[in-house]
């Protein structure tokens, strides 16, 4: 963990990960996402169901990006690209499986400056990912 340019905190690669790997678990309390305090805001996962988790471990530090190398899998962040000794550790903030059904808050909106030429320019609303088959029943 260390800072960014930009972004405040961020997490970076100690080593290299191979695509499909597990790099950590949001490790924290779940509780009802409408529970949430106003606080931890910024840092909470949605899980499915309507709750979702306050990491307590250095996945709080993962930063969005528009064009990441890793995604959420529940509690899981996994690469979805190789990634290299340093590089910064990033998933999309406004993705969420479809048939979540979570209302958008407008404190969680910021401009974003992932810095990829395709950049959103802003962490706005939520964009959905198609549920693959199978993935139900282990979730
Ligand atoms: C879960 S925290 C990530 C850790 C945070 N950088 C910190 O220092 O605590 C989420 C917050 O980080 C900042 N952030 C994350 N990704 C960003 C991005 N691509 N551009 C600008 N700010 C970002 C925003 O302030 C966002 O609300
Ligand atoms: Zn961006």
């Amino acid at each position: 963990m260390r800072k960014t340019k930009d972004k405040g905190l961020g997490l970076f690669a100690t080593k290299g990960i191979e695509v499909g790997a597990v790099v950590i678990r949001f490790e924290g309390e779940v509780m009802p996402h409408s529970q949430c305090p106003e606080e931890e805001d910024p840092y909470m996962l949605l899980l499915s169901g309507g709750y979702g988790v306050i990491p307590r471990n250095e996945s709080r530090f993962v930063n969005h990006s528009c064009d990441p190398n890793c995604e959420v899998f529940g509690k899981y962040l996994v690469a979805t690209k190789e990634i290299r000794t340093g590089e910064e550790l990033t998933f999309d903030y406004c993705l969420l499986d479809e048939g979540d059904n979570y209302e958008w808050k407008d404190s969680w909106t910021f401009e974003c400056k992932c810095g990829s030429p395709r950049c959103r320019k802003a962490v706005d609303g939520f964009l959905y990912k198609p549920r693959c088959k199978g993935e139900a029943a282990q979730s």
